[in-house]
């Protein structure tokens, strides 16, 4: 039992890494903060915005938009120390092994998958909506039926509405798979080409939208205060709304946090970057510096250019043109939101069979499956099918809303343990070497937990016990089964360690 708690030592993990059958090194700067880049920006600014500025934060959003980047920036802080000192794929599950123990990194790995799954349906649901919104101007529709998702989430009940599935959210969760499985080498040109476009797009919003700004829809600026604070659903600060919901500026933060998720998952490059210590910090932090400004820019142009309470909840930024009478502009935005929102979908969907693999490399699920690398391709195909038929799944019948605001308590969740673990291994292992050091420690990894909780609070409270029942059933599983296959365990047990499975998996 002592074992659950056993750590993988920092040492062990750079000799781990030594191996040849190690992903291959080709990432620079450039590309990880591209992929950065194209983790981030998708369906949070171009969806999710609209529903949160006209019910949650008005146009206050653009301080919601501040807070939870300023959030981002204290846990990127603490990622990039971690991501530099111990350059291997599987990101925070990793920095868990190696500060908090097995169990933890368990519990972290777990939630990572939670994450990336559930936030790549929450993409490929606004992926849909902006598909829909292109399809409508050439004159197609989807029969009703295929339309949206089976349920809606309203007062916190889920309802079936009249549609059987997302369809439309279906069909990309697959072709992603298909993309994924047949190899990296042509998802990351294809990445470049998306986030090419999606900058573009954001910056025609913000230039040609400035122009339509109307000043007085600024006013009033925070409709629904400057709170929004619950507790496990009981209102702490501020109103909310007829679901018992928070609404208000932090609230809003709560929400449109899923906006900036994707910094995190350059470190799951970590493995695949030319020169991981110095280029990784530079991956994340400029990504996330990149989309900070870009989105409080487009929040601000967006709410003055329609009054909140008349935003698009579908598909807001390209429906305000639209509203101020430029139809072939939001054309092009739903256009560019549909190839943007798709680079999104790619990055997420990498990312979790990418924290499976480094789960199976430590025996702690079957390798045979989550570890098998396809003959030609070389991918790990069998976990890339898996997590795609599991997304397409929640994608075709969950609404949009429910699975962002699940997304966001995992991540987090995850974030709260990556500041904590950079706190521990500072005081564990001080000496190490630390090729980016965090600033500010311990100030700048506690202001991480505290605000990344404070937000954590503001989300419905329902979120919480869907978390905990995920998390509860990854303990089931690791006492069942991870627990006793660990290769750690193993080796500590002195038990002997026959299936070790020797991976070999293409880079980019
Ligand atoms: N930040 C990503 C998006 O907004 C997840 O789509």
């Amino acid at each position: 039992m002592k074992h659950i708690f056993a750590k993988k030592s920092l040492k062990r993990l750079l000799e781990e890494m030594k191996d040849d059958n190690r992903l291959r090194r080709v990432l620079g700067p450039v590309t990880l903060t591209s992929l950065g880049v194209g983790a981030i920006i998708g369906a949070g600014i171009f969806v999710a915005t609209g529903a949160a500025a006209k019910g949650v934060a008005g146009p206050a959003l653009m301080v919601s938009y501040a807070l939870a980047g300023v959030t981002c920036i204290f846990a990127a802080l603490c990622y990039a120390e971690f991501a530099s000192m111990a350059p291997v794929a599987g990101s925070a599950y990793t920095y868990a092994y190696t500060t908090m123990g097995e169990l933890f990194a368990w519990i972290i790995g777990w939630d990572l998958v939670l994450e990336y799954a559930v936030g790549s349906a929450t993409v490929a649901n606004g992926w849909s909506g902006y598909f829909q919104s292109v399809l409508g101007k050439l004159g197609l529709a989807l029969p009703e039926y295929l339309q949206k998702a089976h349920y809606t989430y309203e007062n916190g009940h889920f309802l079936a509405t009249n549609s059987w599935v997302n369809l439309p959210a279906i069909c990309i969760v697959l072709v992603v798979t298909l993309i994924l499985i047949k190899g990296i080498r042509e998802s990351a040109r294809f990445n470049a080409a998306m986030v090419f476009l999606k900058v573009a797009a954001v910056l025609f919003v913000i230039f040609v939208g400035v122009f339509f700004i109307n000043p007085s829809n600024y006013i009033p600026f925070a409709p629904f205060g400057w709170t929004g604070l619950s507790f496990f659903g009981i209102p702490m600060f501020g109103g909310t709304n007829a679901g018992g919901d928070p609404v208000g500026m932090i609230a809003g933060s709560a929400i449109i946090f899923f906006a900036y998720i994707g910094f995190d998952s350059v470190s799951t490059h970590a493995e695949e970057a030319i020169n991981p210590k110095r280029d990784i910090p530079i991956g994340i932090i400029a990504s996330l510096l990149i989309c900070t400004v870009l989105y409080i820019a487009v929040v601000a142009v967006l709410t003055g250019m329609v009054p909140y309470a008349q935003l698009s909840r579908d598909a807001a930024v390209a429906d305000a043109f639209r509203q101020a009478g430029l139809p072939w502009a939001e054309f092009i935005i739903a256009a560019a939101g549909v190839a943007g929102i798709t680079s999104v979908l790619l990055v997420m969907m990498l990312s979790g069979p990418r924290v499976f693999l480094a789960m199976a490399r430590d025996g702690l699920i079957p390798a045979k499956f989550f570890a098998d690398v396809h003959p030609k391709y070389r991918t790990p195909w069998k976990s890339t099918m898996a997590i795609g038929v599991f997304v397409s799944v929640l994608a075709g019948l969950l609404p949009i809303d429910a699975l962002l605001h699940l997304t966001n308590i995992g991540t987090l969740f995850a974030f709260v343990m990556v500041c904590g673990a950079v706190l521990i291994m500072r005081k564990i292992d001080p000496h190490i070497e630390r090729p980016f050091r965090c600033p500010w420690v311990p100030v700048v990894p506690l202001l991480g937990i505290g605000s990344c909780i404070l937000l954590m609070t503001s989300l419905p409270a329902a979120n919480w016990w869907r978390l905990f029942a995920w998390l509860a059933l990854g303990l089931v599983i690791y006492f069942t089964y991870s627990r006793r296959h660990s290769f750690l365990g193993k080796e500590l047990r002195g038990e002997p360690i026959t299936d070790k499975p020797i991976i070999h998996v293409e880079g980019h």
